[in-house]
Order: structure tokens, then C-alpha cells, then sequence
């Protein structure tokens, strides 16, 4: 197992009443649940480890092709492919209960009741969070279906709190028109937090054929080249909500990171990144660190929302 340095005082985050010892952790679907990347990365000094979606019963995704690369980023319509809760329960929690991070699962369903057996499922296990993923732009049913209506997204919200047990933040998703509308909707339904952005919707042509390159024909996409969309959307939301932001988009520096936090973010998820670099993670944490210290900043809290300050807009 990696060594990495874990006490960063500075960065320690509370949310939800529960400490954190840092803000940084991995995006939903790109890190799986840990296992594949402990050979590169000490998981015990990730704020938080979000696991891949989690439906009720296993799921095939969509056909291949299902990733392309663009500039600046990726496409990828997966389609939610996952195992379902029974083998996360037996495989994936008993693996994460063995780190002193936090667990976040990312939760997936094609109808309201879909995500409700889950989070039900879930009760009473070792879960520290709920991330409830609708934002989903490659599934027919479910995902960005719930994250674009106002109603449903509240709806959403509402039904998974009288079922959690532990926290309950709700993922959101780029492809509306208003996002304070959709974040205000789930805070109305009594979300613990908000994590914005999902991938925007995209797609690519393979020009030899003439088609479309994915098997699902869109994707979602990711990486570098969706950072200012991400960040404005969290800088919009931010005065709009009580509830904690995490923010996620294309972020793969410690420079990008604390873009997000004083932009309004309490959180950050990296996603993308990881696959060029899979101790991104730990180059973030140890960036904000030295920087906080050589700007002798007490605590990363002292930063979080700072650009909203004397701003006329
Ligand atoms: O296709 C996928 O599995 C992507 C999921 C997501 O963006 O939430």
C-alpha cells in the first residue's frame, strides 16, 4: 500500500457534521471504488472516496464504443454499467471499511423507487454519505431525467431523505437552462449538499463511416475543456443556497481546485484526471496545502465563497 503524508490541518472540512480530513475526492465513475488505484495512491489521505453508481439490481450499460477522446477532455456514455447494491454490499464496502476515509456512495435508479431501494438498502452500513446521481446524461430512464425539472429533482430529493440514514447530496446536472432553480429545488427537499457539474452532453463522428463514433451515439463530456462552465455554474449557485457546494468539472490542479473553493465550493471531485494521472488526487491535496501555508491562511474554510466578496454584478 502507498505511504502517503495524511495530516493536513489546514484542509480539514466539516460537513454535515462529520470531519473531513480534506476536501478532495474522486468523481463518481472514475475511480470505481478505490481497489484499482490503491497501488498508485495511499487512500487513506482522500478526503472522501465516491463510489461508482450503484443501482438496485446489476446493469449492462450501453454499447461500445463508449469512450472517445476531444480536445481538452472525453466523452463517455457507459450508461451506468455496475453490479448492483447486493455486490457492492459483499465486494465494495467490506474492501472500503479497511481506510480512514470517508464513503460516499454514488447512488443510481430508473424511477424514484429505484433510488429509495437503494439508499434503503444501504441503512445501517457503513456509509458516510449519500450522492444521488441525477445527472446521468446516457441512460433512457432516470438519471438526467430527474435533473432538468425543477419537480422531479425536488421530488427526488424528497422520497431518498425520509428513506437515509446518513446525508444526502444531490448531483446535478449542466444541461439546464437554470441551475439555481434545480439547486434550490432539492435544497426545498431537504438535500444536505449539491455536487455540480455532471458532463455536458456532446458527441463525435467518426469521419471514416460517417456515423456517429459511440455506441449510445451521445456522451457526456469531461475534463479541462468544461472547467469555466462547471465553475460558473457552482459561482451562480453559490449565494443561492445554504447547503454545502461540491464542486466537479475538469479539475487537475491544486490551482483548478481552489478555483472551485472560492468560487463557493466546500468540496472538490476530480475526475478526468485521474486517468492521465492517477496521484492527481494527492498533487491537489499537497498543492493546497503549501499553498495555504505561504499565504498563511489559518484554514481552507477561510477561502471557501471568497470571490463572491465586492463583487457589483
Ligand atoms: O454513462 C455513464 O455511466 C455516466 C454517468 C454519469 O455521468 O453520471
Amino acid at each position: 500500500m502507498m505511504d502517503d503524508k495524511q495530516d493536513h490541518e489546514r484542509l480539514k472540512t466539516e460537513l454535515w457534521g462529520l470531519s473531513f480530513k480534506n476536501p478532495v475526492m474522486p468523481a463518481s465513475g472514475s475511480f470505481a471504488s478505490g481497489r484499482e488505484y490503491g497501488e498508485y495512491l495511499d487512500l487513506n489521505c482522500l478526503g472522501a472516496v465516491i463510489t461508482k453508481g450503484v443501482a438496485p439490481i446489476p446493469w449492462r450499460g450501453n454499447p461500445a464504443p463508449r469512450v472517445a477522446e476531444t480536445y481538452g477532455g472525453m466523452l463517455n456514455s457507459v450508461g451506468l454499467q455496475n453490479s448492483g447494491l447486493e455486490v457492492f454490499k459483499r465486494e465494495d464496502l467490506p474492501f472500503l471499511e479497511d481506510y480512514d476515509t470517508r464513503v460516499g456512495v454514488n447512488v443510481v435508479g430508473k424511477s424514484v423507487e429505484e433510488y429509495v431501494e437503494v439508499v434503503k438498502g444501504l441503512r445501517g452500513h457503513a456509509v458516510d454519505f449519500f450522492e444521488v446521481n441525477i445527472s446521468c446524461p446516457n441512460v433512457k430512464e432516470g438519471g438526467v431525467a430527474f435533473g432538468v425539472d425543477p419537480d422531479m429533482a425536488n421530488l427526488v430529493t424528497e422520497k431518498v431523505k425520509k428513506v437515509a440514514d446518513k446525508p444526502v447530496i444531490m448531483k446535478l446536472s449542466p444541461n439546464v437552462t437554470d441551475i439555481v432553480a434545480i439547486g434550490k429545488a432539492c435544497e426545498e427537499g431537504g438535500a444536505d449538499g449539491l455536487s455540480l457539474i455532471n458532463t455536458l452532453m456532446g458527441m463525435k463522428i467518426d469521419i471514416k463511416t460517417g456515423k456517429p463514433l459511440l455506441g449510445n451515439v451521445f456522451g457526456g463530456l469531461s475534463g479541462p475543456a468544461i472547467k469555466p462552465v462547471a465553475l460558473r455554474m457552482v459561482y451562480q449557485l453559490y449565494p443561492h443556497v445554504k447547503i454545502p457546494i461540491i464542486g466537479i468539472g475538469g479539475i487537475r490542479t491544486w490551482q483548478d481546485a481552489l478555483e472551485f473553493i472560492m468560487a463557493g465550493a466546500s468540496g472538490v471531485q476530480v475526475g478526468t484526471a485521474n486517468f492521465q494521472n492517477p496521484r492527481v488526487m494527492i498533487e491537489i491535496i499537497e498543492g493546497l496545502d503549501s499553498y495555504l501555508k505561504e499565504e498563511n491562511i489559518g484554514s481552507i474554510r477561510e477561502i471557501t465563497g471568497i470571490s463572491h466578496q465586492s463583487v457589483n454584478r
